[in-house]
């Protein structure tokens, strides 16, 4: 077990570069599995669940080619059969896109139940729901899925919960689908469009992303591409948050800062200062944060993926402040860490109560998802003292080079071995 050991209170300065999108990329790289020729894409992150899809790719016959540290190649040729390992799968939420593009591609998908970042019950019914209105059964046995359709048929389908999970599968299978798909109250995610564009790029016929309907003409086969991934919003997110709550000044380089201006809006409005450039962003303050209330919305608005960490940033503001996750039933397990460090935080349900403290204590800490993780290493930067943030590899699934990036803008942060941390101990008395 490998841990992070951050001595706090160094502001982040000087500028970080951006990685391609995790959630666009754990999208894409399936998608690929519906070409008929070879897809190169660049821009991809180097974080553990893009290893992890492409294993599972690798194991089921794919040919994956790395031309260089960001950029590969995906031949889905020697694909023959529409099962996934229940091994590999079920150790990653976006493994359930292998539903979709093998629906597509074989008219039949038997995929493990996905596992992920434990949020609560996190259901598939809209994802079926839109499997079955293409003209696909589905059962469940031994924990796995299995979708069958004689030959998929575009339809109709209207989401009752905003997806992304549901609206990029059903993308997946209708895209080669006999007919026209329309999909209602769809998610509109910077990574919906960059998925819609990738598919595009290989011959689909996909209008709408980023509005509340897609319309999905389907056709007959894709072809290869060379597509770049877009930057990952959470990521420079997370980094800004960051610069606020380390009192910094970052340049945030590689990001389309229209996606950020969600978490731009509510950082201005706790006084932190923040420029847009074409494709970067400075973020920099010098006091206190000012209390702010956040909810969190499908995009356009506040990304729940980015509520720990903004959180962790309130938790040092003046005032109180109110967080409402309307995202995710249970997404405030990570709360009980941070009042660890000192941190004033009530949970009722989905709603947090944030009493701004002016310090925080560095303290032994556990990433218990991948977001709540980046929130500890946030709240380990700006604390007095020595946080040390256990079950780091959640923060490894969606965070490339984590430490390295820190530790260039100035940040006393160090991965180090669990027997590193007891000679430590013991060294210490
Ligand atoms: N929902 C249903 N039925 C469904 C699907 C979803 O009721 O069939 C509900 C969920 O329970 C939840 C809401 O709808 O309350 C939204 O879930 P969504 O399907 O949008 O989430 P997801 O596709 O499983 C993706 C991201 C998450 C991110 C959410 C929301 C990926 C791989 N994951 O999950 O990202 O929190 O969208 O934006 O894209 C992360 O990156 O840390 C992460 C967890």
């Amino acid at each position: 077990m490998e841990k992070y050991v951050i001595t706090g209170g160094n502001k982040l300065n000087g500028s970080v570069e951006i990685s391609g999108a995790k959630n666009a990329a754990v999208a894409i790289i399936p998608a690929a599995i519906l070409s008929q020729g070879v897809c190169r894409i660049e821009n991809v992150p180097n974080i553990s669940d893009v290893t992890l899809i492409l294993r599972i790719l690798k194991e089921m016959g794919a040919n994956i080619r790395f031309i260089n540290k960001s950029t590969l190649e995906i031949d889905s040729f020697n694909i023959a059969s529409p099962v996934a390992s229940y091994e590999l799968v079920r150790k990653m939420r976006a493994s359930y896109y292998l539903l979709g593009s093998l629906l597509g591609k074989f008219s039949n998908a038997v995929v493990s139940l996905p596992g992920g970042c434990d949020f609560g019950v996190r259901p598939i019914d809209q994802h079926l729901k839109g499997f079955m209105a293409l003209g696909a059964d589905y059962k469940v046995e031994g924990g796995m899925v299995n979708v069958n359709a004689e030959k998929l048929c575009g339809s109709n389908i209207y989401l009752d919960v905003v997806s992304v999970g549901a609206t990029i599968n059903i993308m997946l299978a209708a895209v080669v689908s006999d007919g026209v798909t329309t999909i209602e109250n769809v998610a509109k995610e910077p990574h919906i469009v960059d998925l819609a564009n990738f598919l595009n790029s290989m011959g689909a016929d996909i209008m709408g992303a980023g509005t509340d309907v897609i319309k999905i003409k389907g056709v007959k086969k894709l072809n290869g591409t060379t597509y770049s991934i877009i930057p990952d919003q959470i990521e420079a997110g997370t980094y800004m948050v960051a610069a606020a709550a380390t009192k910094g000044d970052l340049l945030v380089k590689n990001v389309i800062p229209k996606h950020l201006e969600s978490i731009t809006a509510k950082l201005q409005e706790m006084g932190v200062h923040v420029d847009e450039y074409d494709d970067a962003v400075r973020v920099y303050a010098n006091e206190r944060p000012n209390k702010c209330n956040v909810k969190t919305m499908p995009h356009p608005g506040f990304p729940t993926d980015m509520q720990p960490q903004i959180t962790a940033l309130l938790s040092l503001a003046e005032g109180t402040s109110i967080v409402n996750e309307s995202v995710w039933d249970s997404r405030f397990r990570y709360v009980e860490e941070l009042r660890r460090m000192g941190a004033e935080i009530s949970v009722d349900g989905k709603i947090a109560v944030v009493e701004g403290k002016e310090k925080l204590y560095g303290a032994p800490v556990k990433a218990t998802d991948l977001r709540a993780g980046a929130a500890m290493v946030i709240a380990g930067l700006a604390a007095e003292g020595v946080t040390t943030v256990e079950d780091v590899v959640h923060i490894e699934r969606g965070y490339e080079d984590i430490i390295d990036k820190l530790s260039t803008l100035g940040a006393d942060i160090r991965k180090v071995s669990e027997s590193e941390v007891s000679i430590t101990k013991a060294l210490l008395g």
